[in-house]
């Protein structure tokens, strides 16, 4: 938030220009406190940028159009497919490794999503998301950040982007639990920006008197926050130099991958990332394309059915590196950007929100769509990289997201991969797991990231697994 803002008279001015000088049509009958909360807002808002959005983007939509020359992306693969390609390989986890050890990488999760569709009341990090012990989301990371730093010999630090919606909430929480017992000093939080929801009229939408109704304006916003908030400042005063970027959705997210960062630091790339390859073709996961040589996401609901589901001769999917967000990024990309000045396409979606009517003041609860949220995309810098590369990984072994409630993506679906993946890694290390009929493991298992973050961490540590009986739960840290 500001500390001194504009006179409220110029506010106003500023939201006139933009026509939107009715959110202030409450403003004579709010408290003092109330009429400083909109002021804030007002001050926080680029009224400029938003007036060129609600004619670009809420009134006179411009549809997606397909780039006429796209390709699929090329990618490492998860196995070398032959020697020189392992002593490549060899060469980028040792970078990475390195790179570690000389503290240069950062973990940095975006966390301010509104996480709508889980519908847990509070910050999506927070989601008890482990089969047996229910760690949250939050915990998770830190986990797998103090082993690697455990087995590294070194420090890592944590960058967590909030928003206004959750700031708060998420570094209570953090506090509540000691910080998972990472030293405070190793995590910055920090929020990004919020834009206003704006009805199909072009008009801001307030949710009360005194508020607009703001969500945050899309992961692209942390290009702009990490520059905005000092982070990156941050990170050069603690020598820093790459960035792991990670979504607060997935317990099993590799956050630090040095074979990844590594291939990306060796080829000397400015931002780079994971693919894994689609079930089926409309799978709901970005798509890496190619397009005049750069690399670019084209999301699944903007890639028409027959690419989506075109085929190679082999049979594999043609299009089929989905994006699981996760991404390598330079920090000097980042620096240079900001330094340059940079525009990420803004995206529209419809979406149903909550707003008080200017004439009643009633509160109105839309049954349908009835305003535009404006969002930026972090994979929209891709093409503004000079260089990026794509590697891709296992899904069973890094992919369990939680989105939904119930079904697809779900709580169930994500401590059922846990488990089978938990399995498959006692399995590979000669320690037999309960099996039921279809092959599906007959036990609950959850390993903590310090008792495995590979499966090839298992292999030494047999003898501190007890025999796992069908129907039960085991957990080992
Ligand atoms: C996202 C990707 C999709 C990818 C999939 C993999 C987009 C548009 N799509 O879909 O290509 O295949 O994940 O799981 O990103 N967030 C913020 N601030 C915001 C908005 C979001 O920090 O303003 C964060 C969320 O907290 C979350 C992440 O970004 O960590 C993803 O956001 P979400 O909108 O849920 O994307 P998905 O639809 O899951």
């Amino acid at each position: 938030m500001l500390n001194s803002i504009p006179r409220h008279d110029e506010l106003v001015q500023s939201a006139a220009a933009a026509g939107q000088a009715h959110i202030f049509k409450f403003y004579d009958s709010l408290s003092d406190a109330d009429k400083r909360h909109l002021d804030l807002q007002a001050a926080a808002i680029d009224w400029d940028l938003i007036a060129r959005l609600i004619s670009d983007v809420v009134l006179k939509p411009e549809p997606f159009t397909l780039p006429n020359n796209i390709e699929p992306a090329p990618y490492f693969s998860y196995l070398p497919a032959d020697a020189a390609m392992r002593d490549h390989y060899t060469l980028a986890k040792q970078r990475g490794v390195t790179l570690l050890r000389e503290g240069k990488i950062a973990a940095f999760v975006v966390a301010g999503g509104q996480g709508t569709r889980l519908g847990w009341p509070g910050p999506k990090g927070t989601f008890p998301a482990t089969p047996i012990k229910k760690k949250p989301l939050f915990q998770c990371f830190v986990e797998y950040i103090r082993a690697m730093e455990a087995r590294h010999h070194t420090t890592i630090p944590f960058y967590i982007m909030t928003s206004t919606v959750n700031h708060g909430a998420t570094v209570d929480f953090f506090k509540k639990h000691q910080y998972f017992s990472m030293p405070e000093s190793q995590i910055m939080f920090f929020s990004q920006d919020m834009l206003p929801a704006v009805g199909f009229d072009g008009k801001v939408l307030l949710e009360s008197p005194c508020s607009m109704a703001l969500s945050p304006n899309g992961h692209g916003g942390s290009l702009l926050a990490l520059h905005k908030s000092g982070a990156l400042s941050d990170m050069r005063r603690r020598g820093v130099t790459q960035i792991s970027y990670f979504q607060v959705d997935n317990p099993i997210v590799r956050c630090i991958d040095p074979l990844f960062i590594g291939l990306h630091d060796l080829h000397e790339a400015d931002m780079s990332s994971k693919m894994l390859p689609k079930a089926f073709g409309k799978e709901k996961l970005g798509n890496f394309c190619l397009v005049d040589g750069k690399i670019v996401v084209i999301e699944y609901s903007d890639l028409p059915g027959e690419l989506a589901e075109a085929r190679l001769p082999d049979g594999q999917l043609k299009f089929r590196a989905g994006s699981i967000a996760l991404h390598a990024i330079r920090r000097s990309f980042v620096e240079q950007l900001n330094a340059h000045g940079f525009a990420l396409p803004y995206h529209r979606a419809e979406k149903k929100v909550p707003h008080i009517d200017l004439n009643s003041g009633e509160i109105i609860n839309p049954a349908k769509p009835n305003a535009v949220k404006m969002e930026t995309f972090v994979f929209d810098a891709l093409p503004l990289a000079q260089q990026s590369i794509i590697y891709e990984t296992d899904r069973l072994d890094e992919f369990a997201p939680i989105k939904n409630s119930e079904g697809v993506d779900s709580p169930a679906s994500a401590a059922d991969i846990i488990t089978r993946r938990n399995a498959n890694w006692l399995d590979s290390a000669h320690i037999k797991t309960p099996r039921k009929p279809d092959g599906s493991p007959d036990a609950v298992i959850e390993l903590s990231a310090s008792f495995a973050i590979y499966p090839e961490d298992v292999a030494d540590k047999y003898t501190r697994v007890p025999e796992i009986q069908p129907g039960t739960q085991v957990y080992l840290e």
